[in-house]
This record gives structure tokens, C-alpha cells and sequence, in this order.
């Protein structure tokens, strides 16, 4: 049986991220700003709070200016979209994320439409859903997940993915929906499956691209692989290990990995596959972002 190449995250992530670095000393040399990037976290919640101190620790390894927001659960509505307010009118700083989810009393859409679409280096504001859906991606600032995802395929199948198929599973607008928008731009056939899809299976077996972002451990299985094919498993799982212990868990993808490995041309492993290049896209958005807001060109190498 053959054995798919492992696609290293961490390794691209690492030469992304060198390459922000880079600029972001060119930029600082030229013009004495660094890109300024606010993180913004409501709540305890404890993987948000992984997320957001390694975002926070990249932001300061590539030079930028960082700042992180936390404020306790009960916080009312309006003092977060205070927060945003004066984060939009900042001028030392060009990036706001506001972490999801946010606790329950708070109106997410309505956090999210108030951060200055040029900001919103998540890209989740309605105006860069509109210019990536439009295909104006050049003007958009593009979900980082997706767009890292996207960089993990062209470094497997080189730049050119026209006529290729590809199935992304999951319709969220975090990944599977910008997802699809960037593969259809790369002119790719696209079938977006979800959880009404009848005979997954099938629809998966026809794809050359597979990008599986449901959030259901392992549901992905080997045999629906077509032989050669390209596998990006967006899902993050945390799932019991009793062999490790009592107790004990451990993370997994959203694709029988192991099966998988037998039919997948290319896969990325869970962890180190899409993780590390998620923040690594969160830093080159802010980087485009600050150039934007700075009235200087793209410079933004396409990774
Ligand atoms: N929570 C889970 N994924 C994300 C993300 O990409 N951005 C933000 N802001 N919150 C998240």
C-alpha cells in the first residue's frame, strides 16, 4: 500500500512566519512602525486561552507591537464594544481579533461587524466576506485557517490547482464556507459537503483535495480517500486514550489517520498540520493589514 507524505505545518509555519519577521523589520527600518496587533478575550475559557497567549507570543517573535485585552466573563456587551471602539480608532494598532466564541449575553455578529472591516485581520466582517466571495481577494483580508490550509496545498500540488476537484466538509463561516471561496478561485471544482449530504463516501472519493473540517473525530475514513489524493484535516478533537492511562486523552483529526495513510497521496497530521499555520496567516494578515492602513503596496509574498 502506498504511504502518504506527511505535509509538515510546523515546518511551513516556521518558514512563514521567518518571512514576517523579515518584513515586519523592513517596515519598522523604513517607515518606525511595527504592526500592531490587539487581542481580544472574554471569559476563562481554556482553549481560548491557549490560543490566545500563543498569539500573543508569535505576535511579539515576529517584531510586532501586541497587546491582549482580557476581561472576565460577566463583562456587559457594551463595555466589549467599547473595547472595539477604541481599538478601531488606535492608531498603534492595525489588527483586532476579538476571540471566539464569546459568552452567551454578548451578540457575536454584532462584536464582529463593529471591528473596522481593514482591521479585522480575521477576516469575519461581512464587507471581506463580500470581497472574497467576489473574488477580490486582493482586497480582502482572508480567514486564517483557510488561508492557511490553502498554502499547505500549493506547496503539495504546486501553484497551478485549476481543474482539480475538491470537497470541503463543514459549512462554517470560520472554514468550510471561505474554504470553498478560495479553491473555487483557484479554480478548482468544489462540492461543499455537510451533514445532510447523502453518500459522503462517494462525494469524497471522487476529490483530488480533501479538507475535512466538521469537528467529528476520525469520521473521515480511509477507504473514501481516492487513491494519490491531497487531505487537509482542519478538525482538532480531543478524544479518551486508555491505552496512555487512566484518564489520559489525546488529540485527533477530523480523518482516520492512520487508514488514511494507506490511499492519501499527502495528509497533514493532527497536531502539526493546520494548527501552527493558522497563526502563522493571523501574523501575515496583520502585516498587510498595517501596510494597507500605512498607504504602502501588497509586498505580501503569496507563501
Ligand atoms: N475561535 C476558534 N477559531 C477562531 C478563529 O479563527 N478566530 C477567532 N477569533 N476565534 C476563534
Amino acid at each position: 500500500m502506498p504511504q502518504a507524505e506527511l505535509i509538515d505545518g510546523k515546518a511551513v509555519a516556521a518558514s512563514v512566519r521567518d518571512e514576517i519577521a523579515r518584513r515586519s523589520r523592513d517596515l519598522l527600518k523604513a517607515q518606525g512602525v511595527k504592526p500592531g496587533l490587539a487581542v481580544v478575550l472574554v471569559g476563562e475559557d481554556p482553549a481560548s486561552q491557549v490560543y490566545v497567549r500563543n498569539k500573543d507570543k508569535m505576535a511579539q517573535a515576529v517584531g510586532f507591537h501586541s497587546v491582549k485585552h482580557t476581561l472576565d466573563a460577566g463583562t456587559p456587551e457594551e463595555d466589549v464594544l467599547a473595547l472595539v471602539r477604541a481599538l478601531n480608532e488606535d492608531p498603534d494598532i492595525h489588527g483586532i481579533l476579538v476571540q471566539l466564541p464569546l459568552p452567551a449575553h454578548i451578540d457575536e455578529s454584532k462584536v464582529l461587524r463593529l471591528v473596522k472591516p481593514e482591521k479585522d485581520v480575521d477576516g469575519f466582517h461581512p464587507i471581506n466576506v463580500g470581497l472574497l466571495t467576489a473574488g477580490e481577494r486582493s482586497a480582502a483580508l482572508v480567514p486564517c485557517t483557510p488561508a492557511g490550509s490553502l498554502v499547505l496545498i500549493k506547496r503539495t500540488l504546486g501553484p497551478d490547482l485549476s481543474g482539480k476537484t475538491a470537497v470541503v466538509i463543514g459549512r462554517s463561516n470560520i472554514v468550510g464556507k471561505p474554504m470553498a471561496s478560495l479553491l473555487l478561485q483557484e479554480s478548482c471544482t468544489v462540492t461543499i459537503a455537510h451533514s445532510r449530504t447523502r453518500d459522503l463516501p462517494d462525494v469524497v472519493r471522487a476529490a483530488d483535495i480533501v479538507v475535512a473540517a466538521v469537528g467529528r473525530p476520525q469520521m473521515v475514513r480511509g477507504d473514501w480517500i481516492k487513491d494519490g489524493a491531497t487531505v487537509i484535516d482542519v478538525g482538532i478533537n480531543r478524544i479518551p486514550a486508555p491505552d496512555l492511562g487512566p484518564d489520559k486523552t489525546r488529540l485527533v483529526g477530523d480523518v482516520a489517520f492512520d487508514e488514511a495513510l494507506g490511499h492519501a497521496g499527502a495528509i497533514t497530521p493532527v497536531p502539526g498540520g493546520v494548527g501552527p499555520m493558522t497563526i502563522a496567516m493571523l501574523m501575515s494578515n496583520t502585516l498587510t493589514a498595517a501596510r494597507r492602513q500605512l498607504g504602502l503596496g501588497e509586498d505580501i509574498p503569496a507563501f
